[in-house]
């Protein structure tokens, strides 16, 4: 058997939509990234949504709406991916790394000691489509010792009042937090609609705004969708109608914008991702459970509790005493019987850019943790009950062979 890590979803209604997009003689940013941006803030439960080129070029510009540089500090978890830190490093300002807890999310209690009076924002990461501890968090950013330490440096931190939550969500569109979309439980929710995403655009990103009184989500929508194309005060499209040429440039925007040709794969598939796509993830996860669940070297990812439901993004299994080279072997053991796997994620303070910034690993031992003994299994609709079994027995062929 031949099975690959993380396949997209392409069927008949999929082309069709690209098809469309193609035939219409528009493939830049035009009314499939209208018609995305509507769909994905309906299905997560928001008023807004900006649809972008990439989720780290969305949190550019999250950033540079929120004026955070040089000094300020963005609070982030030891185990994400790197774009998580880039984006505050391109920002001018400083990532101030925190351990994460046995769930791979971010330890609130370790989260509230990293708060200085240079806070601005924390980046908060679903890791798997886990939801992270929300209620935890807004706990701690909203008490009032927290509030009165904030030092706003510009009009929109005063509004805030208070350090800003953003949601790295790159995994977990369609998880929900006590009953709703996970989407509103953060001000500013990303999503990664990268290719190997349970909702693709093949590069993508989308920020989701729930932001409180006194913003005006619509108003920043307006911001973030002039400053996502040079700063122009119209997109090609409207320029494009007939007598509409004259334009403006109003600010130094970005040029990160979406084109149609790609939101027609992600609408395409946004439409059957809550009836089709996504049960059909929770399906493998399910399977995946049934067998490891009564395996007693095998520690099963979080999937639900009385709060959260994950996006069945990763499967990150992790399998108890094992050191980081029998991890390594027993990948190698998949890979020669035709089973990619993956590890999520090597923590960042192993990785030479953070280590020269000065990151010790060893500050950082629970996301060592998780990642020395974690290997993650395929997972997406297409894994058929029949390849899930291959897995699972191959895993514990290579897990017995290993040790
Ligand atoms: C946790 C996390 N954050 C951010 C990103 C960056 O997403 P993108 O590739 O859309 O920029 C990824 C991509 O894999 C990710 O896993």
């Amino acid at each position: 058997m031949n099975i690959p890590f993380s396949p997209p979803y392409i069927d008949a209604d999929i082309e069709n939509e690209v098809l469309d997009s193609l035939r219409s003689g528009w493939i830049t940013t035009g009314p499939k990234v209208r018609d995305l941006e509507i769909l994905c803030a309906q299905l997560s439960g928001v008023e807004k949504a900006v649809a972008v080129n990439s989720w780290t070029s969305g949190a550019a510009l999250v950033l540079k709406w929120l004026g955070i540089g040089k000094g300020d500090e963005v609070i982030i978890p030891a185990y994400t991916y790197s774009a998580t830190a880039l984006t505050v490093l391109h920002a001018g300002a400083t990532p101030v790394m925190v351990d994460v807890l046995d769930d791979f999310t971010i330890d609130p209690q370790k989260l509230k000691a990293a708060i200085t009076t240079a806070t601005k924002a924390v980046m908060a990461v679903d890791i798997a489509g886990w939801p992270c501890d929300y209620d935890a968090i807004k706990q701690i950013i909203n008490a009032e010792d927290v509030r009165s330490k904030f030092n706003p440096g510009n009009e929109i931190q005063r509004k805030f009042g208070r350090i800003a939550l953003i949601a790295d969500a790159a995994h977990s569109i369609g998880a929900t937090y006590n009953g709703k979309p996970a989407s509103i439980a953060s001000d500013i929710t990303i999503f990664s609609l990268h290719a190997v995403k349970n909702v693709t655009t093949a590069e993508g990103g989308m920020i989701c705004l729930y932001l409180p009184p006194p913003f005006s989500n619509e108003e920043v929508y307006k911001w973030m969708k002039l400053n996502s194309l040079n700063g122009q005060t119209k997109d090609a499209f409207s320029k494009s109608q007939g007598g509409g040429w004259r334009y403006d440039i109003v600010s130094a925007g970005l040029k990160i914008n979406m084109p149609d040709i790609c939101a027609a794969i992600g609408l395409a598939q946004l439409k059957k991702y809550p009836g089709l796509l996504l049960p059909e993830r929770e399906r493998v996860f399910n399977h995946y459970a049934a067998f490891f669940g009564s395996k007693n070297w095998a520690i099963m990812p979080p999937a639900r509790d009385e709060q959260r439901i994950s996006s069945y993004h990763l499967y990150p299994l992790r399998i108890k005493n094992i050191t980081e080279d029998q991890r390594d072997a027993i990948i190698q053991k998949m890979a020669d019987a035709g089973v990619a796997v993956n590890v999520h994620f090597i923590p960042m303070p192993m990785l030479t850019l953070f280590k020269e910034l000065g990151y010790r690993i060893e500050d950082y031992p629970n996301a060592y943790k998780n990642y020395a003994h974690e290997i993650s299994l395929p997972i997406y609709p297409q894994l058929t009950g029949e390849k899930c079994t291959y897995i699972e027995e191959q895993l514990e062929k290579a897990y017995k062979e290993v040790l």
